[in-house]
């Protein structure tokens, strides 16, 4: 079968009050759309057109870099029938999915078993239904006595006697012979919404003793989103069909309730995730790790044995093999941090590398660093990195002390094992092995403290 693909996303959406094009609104990191176009990807369509209309720029740009989509735009939003008719003429081969842009729980499992009973039955159109009570706004799938398509009429069209009578839901997902794309211009404007129903299809093709037939899919997989609370339902379910995915694979889940993991994620056996962690991007975590409460982790790779610890934050780094970071730590794009490291509460760390068994365990700031492996960091240590213009950089090789709130003022090198006594302003490179010291001289005023208080008293 030579398929071709078109999938709505022109409409304004403005049930959901927002700036964004409907289409773009995320769900678990994602555009919905982007959801759509992955799970049409497996059929191996020779084409995939987005019809585009409502932030047509926004949309194509959002979708940029997706192999084999092309996108058309619907000059004016006339409705769903216009949207498909707008596609008609970049359409290839004999069979069309059509689906909306805004039914981001649709599974690539359920679009081929469509597809084959479509294809096996012979039908000119068929398309998906669900039955649940508890939904509004969708089509209503007519039926004669005797069961055969009729057509479908709007919710919002539809009377009480239909509401009762019909309680088959319409999904909004087609497949249809491209010959019978013809009557597309048959269908006429609706006189209450002036727009032209894709739906109206299914009427003109059962009329024309063509065969058209509907097939019940779960109610899950074609809830639409029109509203905000619609779009934290389907979120809702994505979030936890990750959740069930990672469970099955190995991973632990303290409170999944309370845990995002964006679909891009992939986790290790034997991590075990504690709640209100945000995973996302392109992170990867290793087996055996831990995410402590509270810590947000971003396009960021992390080895085996890894202990997060509470309330950190870490964007775009790498970190090696049973690492330990936080409580309250910081890593921000370009940190690298090896193996058997710590970085303790409140260090940030940014465009550095910190070496294997290397430790900086507490209130510091090191940006811009290269420091070897074995390397410990005194509480308080700062790297001055920022004259106001310029970025410089702090190279620390292995094996160095650094004592209690030294500054390191960028350009700066301190050479194998050398030692920073506590307190230090480095500005000058220090030579491997050498101590590097820079206080003034400590003097003890003997009595000084009895002397003031007897002053202050004579005053008096
Ligand atoms: C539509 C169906 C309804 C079905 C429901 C399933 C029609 C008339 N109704 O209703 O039977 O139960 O989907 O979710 O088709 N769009 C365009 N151009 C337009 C108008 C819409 O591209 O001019 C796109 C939208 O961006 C959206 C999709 O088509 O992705 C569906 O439009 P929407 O307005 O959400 O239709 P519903 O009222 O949900
Ligand atoms: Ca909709």
């Amino acid at each position: 079968m030579n398929l071709s693909v078109v999938i709505l996303a022109a409409g304004k959406g403005k049930r959901m009050k927002s700036r964004l094009p409907k289409v773009l609104h995320e769900a678990l990191g994602r555009p919905m759309l982007q959801y759509v176009v992955d799970a049409v990807k497996p059929l191996k369509p020779q084409k995939t057109i987005v019809v585009t209309g409502n932030g047509a720029e926004e949309v194509k740009k959002r979708m940029d870099g997706e192999d084999g989509l092309s996108f058309v735009i619907q000059k004016e939003l006339l409705g769903t029938g216009d949207a498909l008719a707008t596609a008609k003429g970049e359409l290839s081969g004999n069979t069309v999915l059509v689906l909306n842009g805004d039914c981001p729980l649709i599974t690539a499992k359920t679009l081929k078993r469509f597809l084959n009973k479509h294809s096996r039955n012979k039908n000119d159109l068929s398309f998906l239904s669900f039955v649940d009570d508890s939904m509004s706004g969708y089509g209503r799938i007519l039926r004669s006595e005797s069961g055969k398509v009729t057509g479908i009429i709007e919710d919002k069209h539809a009377g009480p006697e239909e509401k009762r009578k019909f309680k088959e839901l319409n999904g909004g997902i087609y497949l249809m012979k491209t010959g019978i794309l013809k009557y597309l211009d048959r269908i006429k404007k609706n006189g209450s919404s002036g727009e032209y129903y894709l739906t109206d299809i299914v009427e003109l093709v059962s009329k024309e003793g063509l065969k058209a037939e509907a097939y019940n899919c779960p109610a899950e997989e074609i809830r639409g989103v029109n509203t905000r609370a619609e779009l934290l339902e389907i979120s809702d379910v994505l979030k936890r069909r990750v959740i069930s995915k990672w469970m099955d694979r190995g991973v632990t889940f303290i409170a999944p309730d309370t845990s995002y993991i964006h679909t891009s994620v992939s986790i290790g056996r034997d991590t075990i995730i504690y709640p209100n962690t945000y995973l996302e991007g392109n992170t990867r975590i290793g087996n055996n790790c831990i995410v402590y409460p509270g810590s947000r982790i971003y396009d960021t790779i992390i080895a085996n044995g890894v202990i997060i610890k509470d309330n950190t934050v870490i964007e775009k780094s790498r970190i090696g093999n049973e690492s330990e970071i936080g409580p309250f730590a910081r890593l921000r794009p370009g940190s690298v941090i090896g193996r058997k490291a710590k970085i303790g509460n409140f260090v940030e760390i940014k465009k550095s590398s910190i070496g294997n068994g290397s430790k900086a365990s507490h209130l510091s700031y090191l940006g811009d660093a290269v420091i070897g492996s074995k390397v410990n960091i005194g509480a308080g240590t700062i790297t001055c990195n920022y004259d106001g213009k310029n970025k410089f950089r702090t190279i620390i090789e292995s094996g160095v002390f650094v004592g209690s709130d030294t500054q390191f003022v960028a350009p700066v090198k301190i050479g194998r094992d050398a030692f920073i006594a506590a307190g230090a302003t480095v500005t000058k490179n220090v030579p491997a092995g050498s101590l590097a010291i820079s206080r003034t001289k400590q003097q003890n005023l003997k009595g000084w403290v009895r002397r003031k208080q007897l002053k202050v008293k004579r005053q008096e």
